[in-house]
């Protein structure tokens, strides 16, 4: 049976393909259009999906889309109503919604073909169903709390369920405009970060302020009952799309969050670019803190509900992971599954699992124990874009890949890393990464100024051997898909000291042989050289989605001052002529800060 999922006319719009129940392949296609969270019809990723699986559209049983523009109607024309100034534009929304609740056609247009001929069944899923589920059924268990968040989705920004075999159970939901994402994206927004996404940066900003504002910042949002609220005095209003659109052309805009009660009490909004000032860290600070005790509240609410040590989680604030990394500490909660797509691409493997299981009452599981569900490519394709790009490249064994490249890493090169399977979601988990050094103190002035060029305050993250989480970490808690962050033991801060942020905490990504195994054996490889097993592990990209072909891996290696591409079984370095190479000196370069 093959059940097509999507998320389409939304940010991260993304297809999957599940085989008898199986996710066989996964691709947001921000990925393969090169369009950075594009929210428009994903129809290279419906084109790739399928060739991975060699079925055609016709042969697809279901199509699943993880939106549901008729659920939550009730609540979406209460709040119309409530405001007259918003009626047109909730029928312009409902208009262009209906539009898009046509797969059939859209598929049709999108591969070319007869509409006639496509016999699937589709289904519509609530957004945030599709979230928890895309958590629930990726899990190894059969009983679950389950938990999604986020800015918005089918006028939901939380919701709590129960996770029972082949059933989610919707126990509680927050309506719109309460959202715990919007308060987040509203104070990102004021410190001047201002793009879709750019919350990430913002929490690596957090821990470099001081309790200024907590007090202040804590009546912005909450507790009520087990849910929360929004001062909406705070917020300009957001309509019910809470002030992100997707236009024609599949951009992703926000609408500005905060009004002029923010400007009264913190003074003018930080311009995107202007110096950070200790304001700007501040607010980070009191915003992270306050979205922890809400988040913790809604947690320990859901456990009161459903006692089990089990949560599965998703939804765009589930990549919160210093919130993450606090779970064990401030809940009852033992294990957590955390989606590795928990931002909006996931709602294609949560729509298409829930009909498999829900709707369907199939019951074989899966569960999703790596992210590499991308696409691969063969080495002959390797080879062909090595030669068109004029790079000479010695092809190794395995063996000899993993001790030539460790001993570069070891010697404090830069090294590009593009095996096997792309991963799922937005972490570079091994496949797909630049690595380096994690104990040298230039390194992360040496990755922003030849290749990432992130803000100054942004830490790199480390891959760890699994066997070793508990000697360098205060958690134990394997973190697969780089979502926890957790405190470095003090005597391993210096060893890791190019991953060690200002917290003393690392965003660490655990490594099994089971889940990636030559990735296992290249950290081992370093191990052995260093005594470390670590390496900092960043995504391959320089400024753009992350690389997917081996031409774009290649292209990034040329225009940046990367010293080493190790691709397939082929090692390039840019001393063998292939450009410039500069080995990192043990003194720091041009900082940033
Ligand atoms: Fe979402």
């Amino acid at each position: 049976m093959l059940i097509l999922g999507l998320n389409m006319f939304h940010a991260d719009a993304s297809a999957a393909i599940l085989v008898d129940g199986e996710v066989k392949f996964a691709i947001a296609e921000e990925r393969l259009n090169r369009r950075k969270h594009f929210g428009g019809f994903p129809a290279l990723a419906v084109r790739a999906s399928l060739d991975a699986v060699g079925a055609k559209i016709t042969d697809v049983d279901h199509v699943a889309v993880g939106q549901d523009s008729d659920a939550n109607l009730i609540k979406k024309v209460q709040y119309a109503l409530s405001n007259p100034a918003k009626i047109l534009n909730f029928i312009k929304l409902r208009q262009r919604k209906e539009a898009m609740r046509d797969v059939r056609s859209l598929l049709a247009e999108a591969l070319d073909i007869d509409r006639e001929q496509l016999k699937f069944q589709e289904h519509h899923l609530e957004h945030h169903i599709a979230h928890v589920a895309s958590a629930y059924y990726c899990s190894p268990w059969e009983k679950a709390a389950g938990f999604s968040y986020d800015g918005s989705g089918d006028f939901v920004s939380t919701m709590m369920a129960r996770c029972e075999g082949n059933d989610i159970e919707v126990l509680d939901r927050v309506f719109l405009p309460h959202s715990l994402g919007s308060f987040y994206t509203m104070i990102c927004e004021f410190i001047g970060y201002t793009k879709y996404g750019d919350e990430g940066k913002v929490m690596g900003l957090a821990p470099y302020g001081k309790d200024a504002y907590c007090d202040e910042i804590a009546k912005i949002i909450t507790p009520k009952n087990d849910g929360f609220q929004l001062d909406l005095g705070y917020f300009k209003p957001l309509g019910s799309n809470q002030g992100m659109q997707v236009l024609d052309d599949g951009t992703v805009k926000l609408a500005r969050h905060s009004s002029a009660r923010m400007e009264k009490l913190f003074g003018e909004p930080r311009k995107p670019h202007a110096e950070i000032a200790q304001r700007d860290m501040d607010l980070a600070f009191a915003m992270q803190h306050r979205f922890e005790e809400i988040f913790f509240h809604l947690l320990n609410g859901l456990h009161a509900r459903i006692p089990q040590a089990e949560l599965a989680m998703a939804g765009g604030c589930a990549l919160n992971s210093v919130a993450n990394g606090k779970i064990f500490d401030r809940t009852p909660f033992r294990q957590t599954y955390i989606q590795p797509a928990a931002g909006d691409e996931g709602l294609a493997i949560g729509a298409a699992l829930h009909t498999y299981h829900s709707v369907l009452k199939q019951s074989r599981r899966h569960e999703l124990k790596n992210s590499y569900l991308g696409p691969e490519f063969s080495e002959s394709r390797i080879q062909s874009a090595l030669q068109a790009a004029g790079l000479h490249a010695r092809k190794l064994e395995r063996g000899a890949l993993l001790e030539e490249t460790a001993e570069q890493i070891a010697c404090g090169n830069v090294v590009g890393w593009f095996q096997g399977r792309m991963e799922w979601g937005p972490r570079a988990l091994g496949n797909r990464s630049i690595v380096a050094h994690p104990g040298l103190p230039n390194m992360k002035d040496v990755l922003n100024a030849r290749i990432k060029h992130r803000e100054w305050f942004r830490p790199f993250a480390p891959s760890i051997l699994a066997d070793y989480q508990h000697e360098y970490f205060e958690r134990d808690h394997p973190s697969p898909f780089m979502l926890h962050v957790y405190k470095i033991r003090p005597e391993k801060r210096k060893a890791l000291c190019a991953v060690n942020h200002v917290d003393d905490t690392g965003r660490l990504q655990t490594v099994t042989r089971e889940e990636n195994p030559l990735y296992y054996d290249l950290i081992s490889a370093f191990h052995r050289k260093t005594g470390i097993p670590v390496i900092l592990n960043t995504s391959f990209n320089e400024n753009e989605p992350i690389v997917c072909t081996p031409e774009e891996a290649i292209d990034c290696f040329q225009r940046t001052r990367m010293d080493v591409l190790a691709i397939g079984p082929f090692f390039v370095t840019k001393a063998d002529g292939n450009g410039e190479m500069v080995a990192a000196s043990s003194q720091p370069e041009r900082g940033h800060a």
